[in-house]
Formats: structure tokens, sequence, C-alpha cells
């Protein structure tokens, strides 16, 4: 691919007033969004769901037969998320929330815990950013990428870490216990091998409750959103929205991988319709512009 082309297309010329700033910032993740593509074998899941309400409910509604209505009850996602903390306070917040004010990497491995830690392991999907980080090959390539590129930069992690069943079985050197296949140990294992424990910071739930109970709530945004959890229409659908809900407007970017199964495409562009986006494909990427 040639980024610096396929750029150019996605930058019109700045308009004479304040928009160019914005403009400026959206260039600027999308070239992010496309440079964690194109790097070699790493593979992240990185779930960011952000929030939206429909413009076109409050007037159609009326009109619209039962059938209808009940389609738009699918298509609404209509909490309001809060307002935004400063982006210097979003670590702190989610490590006061979900980790009781100490950093999960303080105390990091737990005793019992590091005799299974293998300490290399870089597997992943070929996928950079996450909404849906597995063992974080995504979110370290994210963050060897927005350290090289100078900016200063958290990178959220969403994943229930679990997995899903049959997945210790494919990986004969993780254990299962209980169906707790230690997904979670072991990315923060590869994020400490990484040397990039003071950029990355993760929710160990589902995307929903990540994304609606947990981001929305707290008013915490995010600028460049990658939505890469499970691929069936519905989850990708779900996601998609949520993480809308918490997508920096005007100026952030949301894209996601395997745009190869038909639930994900589905989802994609049924948002892109709804919502006026455009969809910009690279490889197994779609990119919302
Ligand atoms: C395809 S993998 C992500 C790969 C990652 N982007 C990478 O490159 O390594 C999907 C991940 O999404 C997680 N996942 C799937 N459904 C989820 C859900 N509803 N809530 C939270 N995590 C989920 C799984 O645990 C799994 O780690
Ligand atoms: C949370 O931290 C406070 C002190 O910072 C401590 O008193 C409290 O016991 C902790 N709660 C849990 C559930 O660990
Ligand atoms: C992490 O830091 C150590 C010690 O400074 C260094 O040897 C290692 O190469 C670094 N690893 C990465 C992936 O940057």
């Amino acid at each position: 691919m040639n980024s610096s082309a396929d750029l150019e297309q996605l930058s019109p010329p700045p308009p004479p007033h304040h928009h160019h700033h914005h403009r400026q910032h959206r260039t600027k993740l999308v070239a992010l969004a496309q440079k964690t593509f194109n790097n070699g074998p790493w593979a992240y899941i990185i779930l960011l769901i952000f929030t939206f309400v429909l413009g076109y409910l409050s007037h159609s509604q009326p009109l619209l037969s039962q059938g209808t209505s009940d389609m738009i009850e699918h298509n609404s996602f209509p909490s309001q998320c809060s307002d935004p903390v400063p982006s210097n306070r979003v670590r702190q917040t989610i490590i006061d929330r979900v980790f009781n004010g100490t950093s999960p990497w303080e105390s990091f491995p737990p005793a019992h815990v590091s005799p299974f830690l293998l300490k290399e392991w870089n597997k992943g999907w070929g996928s950079n950013n996450p909404v849906g980080t597995f063992l974080g090959a995504s979110a370290t390539h994210m963050a060897g990428l927005t350290r090289r590129l100078g900016l200063e930069s958290q990178i959220i992690c969403i994943d229930d870490f679990r997995g899903w069943p049959g997945y210790s079985d494919e990986e004969k050197s993780s254990k299962m216990v209980n169906g707790d296949t230690m997904l979670l140990y072991q990315f923060m294992q590869n994020v400490v091998n990484a040397n990039a424990t003071e950029s990355i910071v993760f929710l160990p739930y589902s995307t929903s409750t990540a994304l609606v109970n947990g981001l929305c709530e707290w008013g915490v945004y995010g600028d460049l959103v990658e939505i890469d959890a499970a691929h069936d229409f519905h989850s990708a659908w779900i996601d998609i929205n949520n993480a809308y809900k918490v997508l920096k407007k005007p100026g952030g970017v949301m894209f996601g991988h395997d745009y190869a199964w038909v639930g994900v495409r589905k989802a994609v562009h049924s948002f892109a319709r709804l919502n006026g986006f455009r969809v910009k494909l690279d490889g197994e990427h779609w990119v919302l512009y």
C-alpha cells in the first residue's frame, strides 16, 4: 500500500477556517491507523467502543410502521457519555476505577502465576489496535509506533482475556483452569517485555461492559479506536456502535480488523450508511472516514 497517496485522497485541501486543525489531526490519526497495519507478524486486539445517537430518530419515528420501529430499536445506542476527563487524567481514572488506585503492573506477576508465563510470546493476528486485545500484539506494536512518532499516548485495551472455548487446545503451551486460560497474565507479561507498561492499560471485561459501564460513564474518549473482538454480525455491530460513543468528535478515527468476515462487513457498512461515513479498505482492515 502506498500510504502517502492514500492519505492524500483522504485529506481534502484545508478549508480557510478552524476546521483545518481537526483535519490535520484526523490525517495524522488515519496515518497512524494505517501504519498499524503494515508491520510484520504482530497482532493485537484492542477494543474501544464509543457512543452515538442516531440523528434521524426524533423526526422520522412517528411515521414508521411497527416493524420498522422495532428495527430502529436495534439501531439505537442512546446513552449519553459523560463529559470528557482531561487526557492527562485518563490513565489514572482507569487505574482508580478498575485497580483501586494502584497500577496493575506494580505487583506483577503474582507468585502463583509466574511459573506458567512464557517469557517470549508474541503471537497475534496481524492487527494492531485494541478492541479485543488478546495477547497484546496490537497494543505493544501501537506503543512502539507512537513512541517512535514522538506521540504521547495511552493505549486502552479491552478484552475479557478468556479467549474462546478450545483456545488452550490450540496453544498447547497455555494452561487452562476452570476455563481460565491465563490470557490476561500472558498479555501483561508481553507488555512488560515490550517496556510498554507506562503507555498501556486495560479493562478486563466484556466489550459492552467496558465501553458502556466503563469508558462512556467515566468520560474516557479515544482519538483512535480499533475494533477486533468477536466477528459475528451482532457482536461487531454492538462493538462498533458502543465504541463510536467514546470516539473523540470531531477528529477521532475508528477502524478494525477482519473485514473478510461477512458479519464484520455487514456491521461496518450498516454503521457507515446510517452515520454518513465512507469505508476505506486496507487489506483485512476497514477504516471509517
Ligand atoms: C481475534 S482476537 C484479537 C487479536 C488481537 N487484535 C491481536 O492482534 O492479537 C479476539 C479477542 O477478542 C476477545 N473477545 C471476543 N469477544 C469479546 C467480548 N465480547 N468482550 C471482550 N473481549 C472479547 C477475545 O478474548 C480475544 O482475545
Ligand atoms: C483499596 O485501597 C484502599 C487504600 O488505598 C484500601 O483501604 C482498600 O482495602 C482497597 N480495597 C480493596 C478491595 O482492595
Ligand atoms: C526494554 O528495555 C530493556 C532494558 O532497557 C532493553 O534491553 C530491551 O531491548 C527493551 N525491549 C524493547 C522491546 O524495547
